[in-house]
């Protein structure tokens, strides 16, 4: 499909009904309320991710994932991003007061929770609204400073902040800036008793202008069949209005996908990830092949991997480490396009720690095949294992790696190098499920 010729710029007129100049609008305060002032951040190159070696040495990454409190992150993007992107997708944590453990390792039985190794996820805890407010409003205006002048934000949360939240965009992007409100359904257990189950989200769906993209014909989906049966019985069954059948309908705003459940394929054990159908359903309408989609609350990385699918750009950043460790193990697994690992300057993790002692008998290197073997002590825990074969001392550019794989088989213990004159150190960087990391220069 020519995506090209199916962008809607436009403004229709139920959506952007002018209001009269100086209409005063309600608008949200709160004791500690203030204009967000970015402060200036700076992003430094931590490694270049070649997935399987693609695009190593001479490919250039135009995807970044970025480990670092998106406030100093996105004020670090301005200077280079400032009206720039088209498409952010926004997925904060949702006021809940809750701590989402992550699952980590796997091979554990699912039926079995009491079973998991679970370990810090994040945090959904505030000491009030006024606290939570004080998080979303100055990130709603650095993403609306981001968002090029045709771009769009997706606004996900749920019933405890998305009141709100929508008067915050109504005042950051103007009241006739909302292009929709879409209720995202999905079913699951519940311990609620009292009430009806809550299950749906809000996602808040807001514009900078009155241009923007909207490619309807890339989402359209069938007909009910019993529509289809009514026109077909009766051309008349529209009041007039006969549609294309075969074309299929534009989606009503509100959607039903399954959820990421724990016996889900998608499933990574990250807390809160949301299905990729829900992320590619935005990123078809909203955005066109080479676009920058945005995402600076990313998680387990769902938007970066649809987006390196649908052949657009992504800038990913999470504040927590395991999200940014599981998006990048999830493009690797995906043979995603080389992408650079940037951390914001400020971040106290710098994504090492070196075990002392851990060399001389972990590692045995075959210069002649080129293989590298871990030892069995080392294997038991490990998550992932990667390579430099030219370690700069700088910039880890990692060619060859290996991801702990699906149910309870381990992770390749034997890696080989590629065949390149090198001038540096072969270096070695592992994750353990626990969270260690460690590097290794052989
Ligand atoms: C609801 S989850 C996102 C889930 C994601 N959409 C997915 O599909 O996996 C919210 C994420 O926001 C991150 N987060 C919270 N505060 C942040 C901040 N100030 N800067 C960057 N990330 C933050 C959390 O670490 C968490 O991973």
């Amino acid at each position: 499909m020519d995506f090209q010729q199916s962008i809607v710029f436009g403004s229709p007129s139920s959506v952007f009904r002018r209001l009269p100049a100086f209409t005063p609008m309600p608008e949200l305060t709160w004791s500690t309320k203030s204009t967000p002032h970015p402060q200036p951040g700076s992003l430094v190159l931590d490694s270049i991710i070649y997935p399987f070696g693609s695009g190593y040495p001479d490919g250039i990454p135009v995807n970044s994932l970025i480990l670092g409190d998106n406030l100093a992150v996105m004020s670090a993007l301005l200077p280079e991003y400032e009206d720039r992107i088209p498409l952010i997708y926004a997925d904060p944590p949702f006021f809940t007061n809750r701590r989402y453990p992550a699952r980590i390792g796997r091979g554990e039985d699912s039926r079995q929770p009491d079973k998991w190794r679970l370990a810090d996820g994040y945090p959904d805890h505030w000491e009030g609204i006024e606290a939570y407010l004080d998080m979303l409003y100055p990130r709603l205006h650095l993403m609306h400073r981001l968002l090029s002048p045709t771009g769009t934000l997706y606004l996900h949360l749920d019933w405890h902040a998305n009141q709100y939240a929508r008067l915050l965009l109504d005042e950051i992007f103007g009241p006739e800036c909302l292009l929709n409100e879409i209720i995202w359904v999905y079913h699951g257990p519940s311990a609620i008793r009292r009430a009806f189950n809550r299950k749906h989200d809000t996602i808040l769906v807001y514009t900078k202008s009155d241009r923007f993209t909207f490619n309807a014909d890339a989402v359209r989906e069938p007909y009910n069949p019993n529509t289809v049966k009514t026109f077909n019985a009766s051309p008349r069954a529209g009041f007039g209005k006969v549609p294309d059948l075969e074309r299929g309908k534009i989606p009503e705003d509100w959607w039903y996908f399954p959820v990421v459940a724990r016996l889900h394929r998608e499933r990574t054990g990250y807390p809160t990830q949301k299905p990729e159908a829900l992320l590619e359903r935005i990123l078809l309408a909203s955005s066109n092949p080479g676009d920058i989609v945005g995402d600076f609350f990313c998680g387990s990385g769902t938007t970066a991997l649809v987006a390196s699918r649908l052949g657009r750009r992504f800038i990913a950043n999470d504040s927590s480490w395991r999200a940014v460790h599981t998006s990048r193990c999830r493009l690797i697994a995906a043979k995603s396009g080389p992408f650079n690992l940037l951390r914001e300057e400020h971040t106290g993790f710098d994504g090492l720690s070196s075990r002392a002692g851990v060399r001389a008998n972990a590692v045995q290197l075959h210069r002649s095949s080129g293989a590298i073997t871990l030892s069995e002590s080392l294997i038991a825990d490990l998550d992932y294992w990667e390579i430099d074969p030219d370690w700069d001392g700088r910039v880890f550019r990692s060619v060859v790696q290996a991801l702990r794989p699906r149910g309870k088989s381990p992770i390749e213990r034997t890696l080989h190098l590629p065949r390149i004159a090198s001038k540096g150190t072969t270096s070695l960087r592992l994750v353990m499920a626990s969270g260690e990391h460690m590097q290794i220069d052989v």
